[in-house]
């Protein structure tokens, strides 16, 4: 059984969208809606746009979009009905008993967690087992406590490819539930076999204590991959959780530190430092980037003092920037991660680390001494080439008080006057804001040509009715006291695309059943991403802000295409020859 109409309605009448939107995107008015930076995508001038006439979003740079729901969906990572009871719980609405087909996702999800859970008492039993003995000694020898190895819950997975199976077997889960997991490959039955063997395990865990994946060390460096990880589940996604973080989120000062592996979490952990996260095998994304503003107030980067690592921090920094975090970076000494640098200094590493911490730069003055290391200063080529990378670096600053303070240290260091630095600074700042909103420009083309179209795959062919189309539909979300008339004059029977046609189609049966029709009353039926090309259609219409006269235009278009389409069918049907027997044909079908 569906949600009943009045529940969505309820749901969409007490959780206003810039309120709720509010509260994860800057908000600012343009005209009769709202613009911000996108919160699922990285960009430098605002694409993302709140309409408040249709309830809906929509992000021109990366072509996301949807209603309340959807956007809940997709910034908390959360299945509809998840997202439906976010929204209840909110507002203190509450969820009808029985929510339909939905509930079955829910449970597979929860079927998961289960499945995860009792994986990891297996893999955490079997350490101290006789065959994890070799397991249980590497960790000792990599300094790890029992207790810390309980804390997080570190396990062995046994070197057989069946073991876990016939474990899980037995506590009544099927193998459909443990490939659903990720813990096993195959399909329902036939030669199913683990996915992790003979690996050490950590359980990734999320704020709830939900074993949501898990990661797998080898324990020789001759045995590849050295760590294999849980792939995306439905209830997993690896850019959308950090490690640790169900200790970290409680346990900081409105700090966090940012590390490359798991041991380095856990051996800063051990050493009593807990507010540290690292992610998942992946560099850091956008959503993690937020996800850490959200629970703190400064990250400090901690990422192996290698080349790669100070690409990756290089890349790490870009994405916190926006998210108004202060950012600090620590290069431990010596080339060592942060798990080595724990077990160098032993009792003192807390202490150690965090006069690291104290005496650390900021990511700007980070990344002014990395250039500085690159050149020799005493000579006058050096110089300039120092200046102008500086320059680039210090154009990315868009808070004018920093860009003063660094120019200014600059300036002293290399005896050249402030001014013409800060001149520099502002030129290089033009010169970046035009590159960009080119880039920005181009994307946004590319999100909007009918050629790219995924969900509409007929539209490129036939642009001008599905054009036409697509306004017509926007223009009955923003109007929607208009339908009735648009449907008595246009039936969906004459729509040229299927897909839009399938919307209409859909809208047409709502209205004559009186129920609602809103993008929110569609998410049931429709997927998020046909959701988003909905959302599409009354972005651009949000542009053309159509009148009615338009509107009659737009189902004239729609009629001719119609017809000329239906004038070609019959010609390759029948031939060019039969052509007027064809239309007889047309006729004759008509009138019946
Ligand atoms: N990683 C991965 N797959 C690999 C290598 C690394 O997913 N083949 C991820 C893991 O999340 C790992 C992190 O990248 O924790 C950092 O990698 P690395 O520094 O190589 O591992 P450490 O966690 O430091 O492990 P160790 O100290 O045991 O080498
Ligand atoms: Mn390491």
């Amino acid at each position: 059984m569906p949600l009943p109409d009045g529940f969505i309605e309820e749901i969409k009448f007490k959780n206003d969208i810039i309120d709720v939107i509010s509260s994860y995107v800057n908000l600012k008015r343009h005209g009769r809606n709202f613009v911000g930076l996108c919160p699922f995508h990285n960009e430098k001038t605002p694409s993302f746009n709140v309409y408040l006439q249709s309830n809906s979003f929509y992000c021109f740079g990366c072509g996301v979009g949807g209603d309340l729901i959807t956007f809940i969906e997709k910034i908390e990572n959360l299945s509809y009905i998840e997202a439906i009871r976010f929204l209840a719980q909110r507002t203190g609405i509450k969820m009808p008993e029985n929510d339909g087909k939905t509930q079955e996702l829910l449970s597979i999800k929860t079927r998961i967690f289960e499945i995860n859970r009792e994986a990891a008492r297996f893999f955490y039993e079997r350490l101290y087992s006789e065959e994890g003995k070799k397991a249980l000694e590497y960790l000792k020898n990599r300094g790890l406590s029992s207790k810390i190895i309980r804390k997080f819950g570190i396990g062995y997975s046994p070197n057989s490819r069946y073991e876990i199976i016939n474990y899980l077997k037995k506590k009544g889960f099927k193998y459909e539930e443990m490939i659903n997991a990720n813990l096993v490959y195959g399909k329902n039955g036939s030669k199913v076999a683990a996915r992790f063997f003979d690996r050490i395990m950590f359980p990734i865990i999320d704020l709830r204590g939900n074993v949501i994946a898990f990661g797998g060390r080898v324990m020789s460096d001759q045995q590849k991959p050295k760590y294999l990880n849980t792939s995306d589940t439905l209830a997993f996604k690896k850019s959308l959780n950090l490690f640790s973080l169900n200790f970290a989120k409680s346990d900081n000062d409105g700090s966090l530190i940012l590390v490359e592996g798991y041991m380095d979490v856990i051996a800063l952990h051990q050493a009593g430092i807990k507010n540290v996260v690292a992610t998942l095998g992946t560099a850091l994304t956008i959503e993690q980037a937020r996800i850490i503003s959200r629970y703190a107030k400064e990250v400090v980067i901690c990422y192996d003092s290698d080349e790669a690592g100070e690409k990756a921090a290089a890349r790490a920094i870009d994405l916190l920037r926006p998210t108004g975090l202060l950012i600090k970076v620590i290069s431990i000494p010596n080339g060592k991660d942060p798990d080595e640098f724990v077990r160098h200094y032993g009792k003192d590493a807390a202490v150690r680390f965090f006069q690291l911490i104290k005496n650390s730069e900021n990511d700007v003055e980070y990344r002014l001494q990395k250039v500085a290391n690159n050149y020799n200063l005493n000579e006058s080529n050096g110089k300039v080439a120092y200046l102008k990378e500086s320059v680039r670096i210090l154009a990315l600053l868009d808070n004018l008080i920093e860009q003063e303070i660094y120019a200014g240290k600059l300036s002293e260091k290399l005896n050249v006057p402030k001014d013409a630095i800060i001149l520099q600074i502002e030129k290089e700042k033009k010169k970046k804001k035009r590159i960009i909103e080119k880039k920005q420009f181009l994307q946004v083309q590319e999100n909007l040509s009918a050629r790219n179209d995924k969900i509409n795959v007929e539209k490129f062919d036939n642009l001008r009715a599905a054009t036409a189309e697509e306004a017509i539909i926007a223009y009955i979300f923003n109007n929607p006291e208009m339908a009735g008339e648009i449907f008595c004059r246009l039936s969906s029977e004459s729509f040229c695309t299927s897909f839009n046609k399938k919307i209409y189609s859909t809208l047409e049966e709502r209205f004559k059943a009186l129920r609602p029709i809103g993008i929110t009353d569609l998410t049931q039926d429709f997927s998020s991403e046909e959701i988003s090309a909905v959302a599409a259609m009354v972005a651009k219409e949000s542009e053309r802000m159509s009148d009615k006269d338009s509107v009659l235009e737009y189902i004239d278009v729609v009629l001719f295409e119609k017809e000329k389409l239906n004038k070609n069918k019959i010609i390759s049907d029948y031939g060019d020859e039969n052509e007027i027997m064809g239309y007889m044909k047309l006729l004759r079908e008509h009138k019946k």
